[in-house]
């Protein structure tokens, strides 16, 4: 069921209907709260479209590292680059929300431009 619905919510990305389903699961909330925190104007859609490139491609990446980085930013323990830019975004982003965000940006597909293999091929 779970799959089901992700891989329906995926098809209506795609096409890139408006539609919003009267279903609300957990990724819908994660995607809601990425765009109400504004996240968007700096990661661009999903995660996938920094708006410059100084800025992290963050869809596809592991839950677990998304939620540790955003709460790092948030508190000043990760202050390196560019990441005070964000920090003055996230002061208010409470870590339920963060964790939502998370939850739907590692469920997502990254695009990568080339999504590398292994030294030595691995195939
Ligand atoms: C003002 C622009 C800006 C906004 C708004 C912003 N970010 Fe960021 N974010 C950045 C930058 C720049 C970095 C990289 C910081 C660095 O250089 O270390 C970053 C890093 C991250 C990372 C770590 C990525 C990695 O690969 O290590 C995550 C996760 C992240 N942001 C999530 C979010 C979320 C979720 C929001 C909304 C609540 C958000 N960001 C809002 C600019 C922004």
């Amino acid at each position: 069921m779970q799959s089901t619905l992700k891989t329906l919510s995926i098809g209506l990305a795609m096409t890139g209907s408006l539609f919003i389903g009267n279903v609300a699961t957990a990724d819908d909330d994660g995607k809601k709260l990425y765009n109400a925190k504004l996240c968007m104007t700096c990661h661009g859609v999903e995660g996938k479209a920094p708006t410059i490139p100084q800025y992290p491609k963050i869809a596809g990446q592991s839950e677990v590292y998304l939620l540790q980085q955003m709460k790092d930013i948030r508190e000043g323990k990760r202050a390196n680059g560019m990441s005070a830019a964000m920090k003055a975004l996230t002061t208010n982003v409470k870590d339920a929300e963060f964790e939502a965000i998370a939850k739907w940006l590692a469920s997502l597909k990254s695009n990568a431009a080339s999504p590398g293999k292994p030294i030595g091929g691995g195939e």
